[in-house]
């Protein structure tokens, strides 16, 4: 039996390798890695580092083009299960072709594989369609929601309260759902124009030696994020921010 291994390797700093990512990066044999095209390199980087720091040798290091998703679409769903499907293809191609039976291979995945990443489904689908037998095990991460809410010392709740996890988009299209929110994968600053009663805790590169954070009441910080976050996007070629809405 070939055993596979979805790692959630924290959001951007080394050290938030668990004990038990640790672990289970040693027991490796083969590592996955799909790799994102010259403005994602930085994340592959911390994936490579990490192999290197904590891989116990003998081991093989298995590098696929990740394709492209379809951005220029309004059907996002869709666009999302199309490219969910050339993933697959290629893990099944990955899984079959470059790990043996009685290997483990890992697949080193950014935060937790719980939250926002199609991994678990993606393995998921592969052993639907029946074609390559494994078992698989998921080792949790620490989120960019950690990350966050770690580096504002806020706390992601208030006593007995509830908090909803939302996408960019969904709050552009709906407004904040809840009193305190926590906004990921947002390309187009959505908080901006609520008013004075929500307090943004905002960050970019959490975790990392490019990490920015800004806090405060939304009109008052709101010319600010946008600021700074497009000169991190231009100077990086990529940026990657969450936040924390507050209604108070
Ligand atoms: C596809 S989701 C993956 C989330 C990841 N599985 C996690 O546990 O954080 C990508 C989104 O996560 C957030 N994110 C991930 N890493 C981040 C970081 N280091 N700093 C800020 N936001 C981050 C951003 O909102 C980004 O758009």
């Amino acid at each position: 039996m070939k055993r596979i291994l979805i790692v959630g390797i924290g959001a951007g700093d080394p050290d938030h390798l668990t004990l038990q990512a640790v672990k289970a990066i040693a027991a490796t044999q083969v590592f996955f890695i799909l790799d994102k095209g010259a403005v994602k390199h930085d994340l592959t980087d911390l994936r490579q580092r990490l192999i290197e720091e904590h891989g116990r040798q003998p081991y093989r290091i298995v590098e696929a083009e990740d394709p492209e998703r379809d951005r220029t679409t309004p059907a996002y769903a869709g666009a999302v299960e199309a490219w969910r499907n050339r993933r697959a293809a290629i893990y099944e191609r990955m899984i079959a072709d470059e790990l043996a039976d009685g290997q483990t291979g890992a697949f080193l995945v950014w935060g937790d594989p719980g939250l926002y990443d199609s991994t678990l489904a993606i393995v998921e689908e592969v052993l639907a369609a029946g074609r390559v037998d494994f078992s698989y095990e998921v080792i949790p991460g620490i989120t960019s929601i950690s990350a966050l809410t770690a580096t504002h010392r806020a706390s992601l709740t208030r006593v007995g309260r509830p908090v909803q996890v939302t996408t960019g988009r969904r709050l552009a299209a709906e407004g904040p759902p809840a009193d305190d929110v926590l906004v990921m994968l947002d390309a187009h600053c959505s908080f901006a124009g609520l008013g004075p009663e929500w307090r943004i805790y905002w960050g970019a590169y959490l975790g990392t030696p490019d990490e920015i954070r800004v806090e405060g009441p939304v009109p008052e910080v709101e010319d600010e994020i946008r600021r700074v976050r497009a000169e991190a996007r231009e100077r990086k070629g990529w940026i990657m921010d969450t936040y924390l809405l507050r209604r108070v």
